[in-house]
């Protein structure tokens, strides 16, 4: 599996404070059947992080895995505060890719009212930059006006929900927005969004399998998230695989009012 969004690098953000923390980390992801994790700092206004601070930690944290024998490569990613792009230059922005490719990892805001959310995401569209959402069912926006969500999927958004939504690590209402989303045909990866190896650990796997989505794993743990680190074409959903699909999309919100 490649984990498509982790907070694994040490000392950076809200993810673990020490190299000892990132390796625990490591192992636990390896030990859950994930090889690849992308690392995934955030970049906000709180977390100024950037491309080159990313890529040297990923440098001193790939060896070190090898060294101790942790079957994990590291690659560098970003997640990027859709609040905060703005204060970021064109030239910045093409470097906080996942893998370094074309795919940016954008962080949805938690405030119950943004009303630049949609403007700026097709902006960043028009100009070229593909976008991956973080976790949307976490997001009050999309839950208040689903119809925008399906305008910027249909736009080219793909979407990364977060493995612990599945089974109501973020509640009822989360979990049954996720769950919604995937019967839509709109979910195209599934992350740990892990911080640490403990309480917001790496886990995808058996979140998968309880949410009765195995026979999506494959597709949306290693399909899609090799093409979007490759910038190849996204794979299609596997037909007949799991509940839903495309002829469960149209007005597929209604049920959530
Ligand atoms: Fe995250």
């Amino acid at each position: 599996m490649i984990d498509l969004h982790c907070h694994v690098l040490p000392g950076i953000d809200d993810g673990p404070a020490t190299i000892e923390g990132a390796m625990a980390m490591a192992r636990a992801a390896a030990g859950g059947g994930t090889r690849v994790m992308v690392a995934t700092p955030h970049v906000s206004s709180r977390y100024r992080n950037d491309a080159q601070t990313i890529r040297r930690l990923v440098g001193e944290l790939n060896p070190r895995l090898q060294a101790e024998g942790v079957s994990i490569e590291v690659r560098p990613g970003a997640e990027v505060a859709i609040t905060h792009v703005g204060e970021l230059d064109r030239s910045e922005l093409s470097v906080l890719g996942l893998g370094g490719g074309p795919w940016l990892l954008m962080e949805p805001p938690f405030q119950r009212s943004f009303t630049r959310l949609g403007p700026i995401l097709l902006d960043l569209q028009r100009r070229g930059h593909r976008i991956v959402l973080a976790h949307p069912e976490r997001c009050p926006v999309f839950h208040r006006e689903p119809e925008l969500l399906e305008t910027l999927v249909d736009a080219g958004a793909l979407t990364s929900i977060t493995a612990g939504s599945l089974v109501g690590a973020f509640g009822r209402q989360v979990r049954r927005f996720a769950l919604e989303l995937v019967r839509a045909d709109m979910v195209h990866n599934v992350a740990s969004d892990a911080h640490d190896d403990r309480d917001r650990a790496p886990g995808i796997a058996t979140e998968l399998e309880r949410a009765g989505l195995a026979p999506l794993a494959d597709w949306l743990t290693r399909e899609v998230p090799s093409a979007i680190l490759e910038g190849s074409e996204i794979p299609s959903r596997p037909q007949a695989s799991a509940p839903g699909g495309a002829q469960a999309r149209r007005r597929w919100w209604s049920g959530l009012r």
